[in-house]
């Protein structure tokens, strides 16, 4: 869906849209195409690239605000599609951020020695949430999937450090009001769009920009390097602006940061990983590289990884 699509439907421009967030077209789901089938989609190319079949995995863990369902979880659901006949399965909801906690987790139940190989994937289709009403979100999202397999060996390759945070006094800022407990779903209900995503863009920006570049400097420092050692940062994308800020802040070069925003929008949780797909498949990961990966999001809730490739 290109910016001139939106041109039709609300009160926009293309101008605006490119110099306020750097996205000029999003991914929108076929009708029939839900969050686990996008998911099982990247986890295929993940097990192939992998060298992993279905049978080995002991987890599946998908990070998404959009599940097939409010119960069971997306990841039975892809656990089914795969034939993940050994694994144990479950979401996690943490938004933009969803990829980067499913990797932490991931990572940490393998230090603790008690699974070898496990998908974390980060799946969304924000379509199905989108106020296409409302000019100041609907131009921003897209729908998407990246999958990754985790596995430990003591090759000194993998995640090095990683930082997680969230700050519920915000949660107000970027939300989904109806549909929860507090405000089920009622026969009278008028479909006024609290049921869709609702975000006060300007103040989730301003905590977007101080935080990313925070726990950017987490991981770094932790991981006892500078920010002169990263090859390529591959930031959560949902607005250029934020993305040239936290460049700024670490004093990197824009063309040592990924940037896939323009053709796909903010995907939330699979924003991430679909640019370190993409990065690695155009062959920008070297091995022994440091790269770095940092995301930001509804909760509020952010956090960052630091890899060596
Ligand atoms: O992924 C999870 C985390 N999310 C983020 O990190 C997103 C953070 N926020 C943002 O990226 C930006 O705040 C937005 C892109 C959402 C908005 O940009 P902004 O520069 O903060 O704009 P604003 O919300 O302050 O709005 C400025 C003006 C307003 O008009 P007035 O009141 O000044 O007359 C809006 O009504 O821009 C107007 N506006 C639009 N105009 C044309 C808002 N959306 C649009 C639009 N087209 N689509």
């Amino acid at each position: 869906m290109t910016n001139a699509d939106f041109e039709k439907i609300v009160d926009t421009s293309d101008e605006w849209i490119v110099t306020r967030t750097g996205i000029r077209e999003r991914r929108i789901c076929d009708d029939g195409i839900y969050t686990s089938d996008m998911s099982v989609a990247a986890a295929r190319q993940a097990l192939d690239m992998a060298g992993i079949t279905p049978e080995q995995v002991d987890l599946v863990i998908v990070g998404t605000v959009t599940p097939d369902y409010r119960l069971p979880s997306t990841a039975c659901f892809v656990q089914k599609k795969l034939g993940l006949i050994n694994a144990a399965a479950f979401d996690i909801v943490a938004a933009c951020t969803g990829f980067l906690t499913s990797l932490q987790i991931a990572s940490a139940y393998i230090a603790a020695g008690q699974y070898r190989y496990i998908l974390a994937i980060g799946a969304e289709r924000l379509s199905s949430v989108t106020n296409w009403n409302d000019r100041g979100t609907c131009v921003l999202f897209g729908d998407g999937a990246g999958a990754a397999v985790v596995a430990g060996d003591d090759s000194g390759h993998g995640l090095l450090a990683s930082f997680l945070r969230s700050d519920g006094r915000y949660s107000a800022l970027l939300c989904q009001e109806v549909g929860g407990t507090v405000n089920p779903f009622t026969p009278d209900y008028n479909y006024d769009g609290r049921d869709k995503i609702f975000m006060n863009g300007s103040e989730v920006f301003k905590v977007a920009v101080r935080e990313m570049a925070n726990a950017a400097e987490c991981v770094v420092a932790q991981a006892g390097i500078t920010s002169d050692d990263l090859a390529l940062i591959i930031p959560h994308q949902a607005n250029i602006r934020i993305i040239e800020a936290l460049a700024k802040r670490l004093k990197v070069g824009m063309d040592r940061v990924y940037l896939n925003i323009e053709k796909y929008g903010n995907t939330s949780a699979a924003s991430v990983p679909l640019a370190l797909d993409e990065a690695n498949r155009q062959g920008l990961l070297k091995p022994g590289d440091h790269i770095l990966m940092v995301a930001f999001g509804g909760g509020l809730i952010w956090g960052s990884a630091l890899v060596r490739w």
